[in-house]
């Protein structure tokens, strides 16, 4: 290589480095492209139930997640937010130690599952049995709401599919609670900017009002699902009093749920 060449590689290794994108930025922006690809593509339901199996595990055969919040409800989400989600947890743009595993390519498989198991879990009718706050303040909560969230996630929580914006009526208190926490403090690295700005003021009191506000905001007539309903595409899971055990699986060329391991426990804050 001449001194001229190697001048140059070393210049331009140095500004390479200097103009880089941070590592955050990298996960943001292969979320991102992902999204795009997997938007584009037309979602086939059949393929998503089949997909959805390896998700009941933790987030229940009706996709309504556990009322500690541990798991969140995504029954009935909007397409475009769990594809979102989805994006950003396998480009490590969002931290989910528990579910980063199952949803990387080589499990869940690439953009056209994706989006099958989006539009599958978005079409899952809602639970309104969702872990609700203590109830005590909730005249401060809903006037929190109109004046700090009403504007994003609109008047019924129902959130914006376009924007990207969650739905969070129907929503666990706890998970909720997380999320804002985990928003606020800037560890969860997907959060809009202009939420976190937003409630940057909050106090705690504050913060359990709104968010008890949120979970007792109705969950729209279309989307709700009819009491005692059960997910009929999963009749072989057995659920017991503690929850739901998986069963053998009574569909066709998909793998025995109970060779799947139990979810682990969430580690304690
Ligand atoms: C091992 C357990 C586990 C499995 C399996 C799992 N998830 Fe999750 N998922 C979680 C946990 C825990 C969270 C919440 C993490 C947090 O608190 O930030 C979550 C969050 C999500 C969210 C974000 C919800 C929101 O409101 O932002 C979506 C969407 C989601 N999961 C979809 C899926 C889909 C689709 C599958 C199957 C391909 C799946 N999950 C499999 C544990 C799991
Ligand atoms: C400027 C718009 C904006 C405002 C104002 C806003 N949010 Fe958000 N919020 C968002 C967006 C966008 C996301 C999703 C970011 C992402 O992960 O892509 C979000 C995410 C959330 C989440 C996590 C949801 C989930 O499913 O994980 C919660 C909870 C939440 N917002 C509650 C609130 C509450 C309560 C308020 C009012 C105090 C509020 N937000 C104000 C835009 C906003």
């Amino acid at each position: 290589m001449s001194r001229l060449a190697l001048v140059r590689l070393v210049l331009v290794t140095i500004c390479g480095a200097l103009v880089s994108p941070t590592i955050a930025d990298e996960a943001a922006e292969i979320a991102d492209s992902e999204y795009e690809q997997i938007v584009a593509l037309t979602p086939d339901l059949e393929n998503g139930r089949r997909v959805y199996l390896a998700c009941a595990v933790c987030h229940r055969p009706e996709g309504w997640g556990t009322a500690d919040g541990t798991y969140p409800q995504i029954a009935g989400q909007l397409q475009s937010v769990i594809i979102k989600q989805l994006a950003d947890i396998r480009a490590r743009n969002r931290d989910n130690p528990l579910m980063y595993p199952f949803s990387v390519p080589r499990i869940l498989g690439g953009p056209q599952n994706v989006v099958d198991v989006a539009a599958y879990v978005s079409e899952l009718p809602m639970t309104a049995h969702n872990g609700k706050g203590a109830g005590v303040d909730l005249e401060l909560g809903g006037r929190l709401y109109v004046e700090h969230c009403v504007k994003c996630h609109g008047e019924d929580g129902a959130g914006n599919a376009e924007e990207r914006i969650p739905g969070i009526v129907g929503q666990h208190y706890p998970y909720l609670m997380r999320q804002f926490d985990a928003i606020r403090s800037g560890r969860r690295k997907n959060a809009d900017p202009k939420m976190t700005k937003q409630i940057k003021g909050f106090t705690p009191r504050q913060q359990a009002a709104v968010l008890d506000h949120v979970t007792r905001m109705s969950v729209s007539e279309e989307k709700l699902a009819p009491s005692g309903w059960r997910n009929p595409d999963f009749p072989a899971y057995v659920r017991d009093a503690l929850g739901i055990a998986p069963g053998a699986s009574a569909l066709p060329g998909l793998p025995n749920p109970a060779a799947i391991p139990a979810p682990p426990d969430l580690p304690k804050p």
